[in-house]
């Protein structure tokens, strides 16, 4: 076991782990932060996707040891309400069937959208390519994102 100091969501956070323990059990198990999902455990499917510096990873194979000094954005820290411009296009569009992947596809989409916002169909298509929707809101989610980007 091993201390770590982790900046989530804007807060200062320890937490006492073993150093390979992945971020998304960190912020599940320890920090009650649940709306990251986990799907595949194997970085294949996105469920999981968080922002570490304003990055997409996949925090279920990102060990909690990488996360020293870094900072962390989940979806419970994108807004207060929920009204970031993304989450208010997801809306618009009604994106969501289950769920399940949404949180994935939505820090997804907030990282393409701040490096880049003003993406091509094919920047999409690159950008969220890695999150994998079994319900398949695809269609949805692209125009949502236009839509984001937009605002
Ligand atoms: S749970 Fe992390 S990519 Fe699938
Ligand atoms: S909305 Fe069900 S898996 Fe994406």
């Amino acid at each position: 076991m091993a201390k770590f100091n982790l900046t989530i969501n804007g807060k200062s956070q320890t937490v006492d782990v073993d150093p390979s323990t992945p971020i998304l059990w960190v912020l599940r198990d320890h920090l009650d932060l649940v709306g990251t999902k986990y799907g595949c455990g194997v970085a294949a499917c996105g469920a999981c996707t968080i922002l570490m510096n304003g990055n997409a990873i996949r925090s279920c194979v990102t060990p909690v040891s990488a996360a020293e000094g870094a900072k962390i954005t989940t979806i419970e820290g994108l807004s207060e309400n929920g009204d970031h411009p993304v989450q208010k296009a997801w809306l618009e569009h009604d994106v969501p069937q289950c769920g399940y992947c949404q949180a994935g596809q939505i820090m997804s989409a907030v990282a393409l959208l701040e490096s880049n916002p003003n993406p091509s169909d094919a920047d999409i298509d690159n950008a969220m390519n890695g999150n994998i929707c079994r319900c398949g809101t695809y269609v949805r989610i692209k125009k949502a994102i236009k839509t984001a980007a937009k605002s």
